[in-house]
């Protein structure tokens, strides 16, 4: 087998540093190994090209925090280690965009694992990882599209993570619009003629928005080239989402046919949305009780109550009561500057980033990236 990969490793402790060099040696798969007791200089090797980083946080400190979290913007193989193995250090390891973390003192295998792990997921996303959010409701004009691209814009913020937001209303859809994008390709086009591609080429499809790591997939141009879509392309196109993106942001239609049962089938979560009113209520009702009879795990559908007030007549847990389950999140009304945001073609954070409805997708956003790392920390204390 080739040894070809290249370590970088970061730890102030001399004699962890050793140990740690003594077993990557012994592993066929690795070629240059590169120890650091200095984070900064660290950080510039890490800079120089693709590698495999395993960086010791037990020491903490801003310098460690800051580093790990850049490093992720240089290489997807980053392991993270600490004598501490509290919930919440592997919560901030995760964040950090560790795609391991490891307690100290470290094992070989641990560590033998690891590296034949990050080598089998060479230049793709650990599928296993990513996942796909869709934003539905079953009545049309209820703020599908209003989350869907605001939850993406401030998901790439927070997370500073690979986000793809991929318009599936496929006759109807306006994402480009709510983003004042001109898109050459379109979800057509990738379904077609990229699927099988790799990720370089499958990329160039996107559309990046501006300078943040939001990529985004628009509609057919032609309402007839949406018609032959089937179910099976979209089983694949998710797919290939999976190998590139940690987050997918879906949105779609409104209609239950085909093709929306099979999104909504392959979605990790459903971000089910509906607003304060009796008629809303019943249709999510019915909309929850298909859910239940696909026998989606009880974790997958997520309500969202959109243009929430808090003089509602309709209580919260009125709400729960009827639907018979916890309410995830509520985005306030907020007409005016979500109007001027759409008609600008930017996110609401742009058009007023002190704005409740800023602030509530900010924090909406963190609390769905922090929600899927403690997921992933089940993992690690099962
Ligand atoms: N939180 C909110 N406060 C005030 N107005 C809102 C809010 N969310 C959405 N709206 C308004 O509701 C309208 C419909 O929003 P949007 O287009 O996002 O809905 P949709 O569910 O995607 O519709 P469709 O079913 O047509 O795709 C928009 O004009 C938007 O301004
Ligand atoms: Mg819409």
């Amino acid at each position: 087998m080739q040894n070809n990969l290249s370590v970088v490793v970061l730890d102030k402790n001399q004699n962890s540093r050793e140990i740690i060099k003594s077993y990557l040696e012994e592993i066929d798969l690795v070629g240059d190994i590169k120890l650091y007791d200095d984070y900064t200089q660290g950080f510039e090797a890490v800079k120089e090209g693709n590698c495999i980083v395993i960086m010791d946080i037990s020491s903490g400190g801003d310098d460690v925090n800051q580093i790990a979290g850049s490093i992720k913007l240089y290489t997807s193989k980053l392991v993270i280690t600490s004598v501490d193995c509290s919930t919440n250090t592997i919560i901030n390891a995760l964040r950090m965009g560790a795609k391991e973390f490891l307690p100290k003192p470290i094992l070989k295998s641990d560590l033998e694992r690891v590296i034949a792990m990050l080598y089998a997921i060479d230049g793709e996303e650990d599928s296993s990882q990513s996942k796909i959010i869709t934003v539905y409701s079953n009545k049309g004009g209820i703020g599908k599209t209003t989350i869907a691209v605001n939850l993406a814009v401030e998901l790439a913020k927070v997370t500073k993570d690979k986000v793809a937001l991929i318009d599936l209303n496929l006759q109807l859809g306006d994402i480009s619009t709510f983003l004042n994008l001109n898109p050459t390709f379109d979800v057509n086009y990738v379904i077609r003629r990229l699927i099988n591609k790799d990720e370089k080429e499958l990329i160039q499809a996107f559309e990046k928005y501006k300078t943040t790591s939001l990529y985004v997939l628009s509609d057919p141009s032609y309402i007839e080239q949406s018609e032959s879509i089937t179910p099976q392309q979209i089983t694949m196109l998710f797919e290939a989402l999976k190998k590139m993106f940690p987050y997918i942001i879906i949105d779609m239609s409104s209609n239950i046919d085909g093709n929306s049962l099979k999104i909504l089938d392959c979605s990790d979560w459903i971000l089910f949305t509906t607003i304060v009113n009796i008629p809303a209520i019943r249709n999510a009702q019915r909309c929850l009780n298909l859910f239940r009879s696909r026998r989606y795990p009880a974790d997958k559908v997520k309500i969202v109550i959109n243009r929430y007030m808090d003089n509602e007549e309709i209580k919260i847990e009125d709400i729960e009561n009827t639907l018979s389950q916890k309410v995830y999140w509520k985005i306030p009304n907020n007409y005016f500057t979500i109007m001027e945001a759409i008609n600008k073609g930017i996110s609401i954070s742009e058009v007023n980033a002190n704005s409740n409805i800023a602030n509530n997708f900010r924090d909406f956003a963190s609390k769905v990236s922090d929600d899927i790392i403690e997921q992933a920390v089940i993992k690690y204390r099962a």
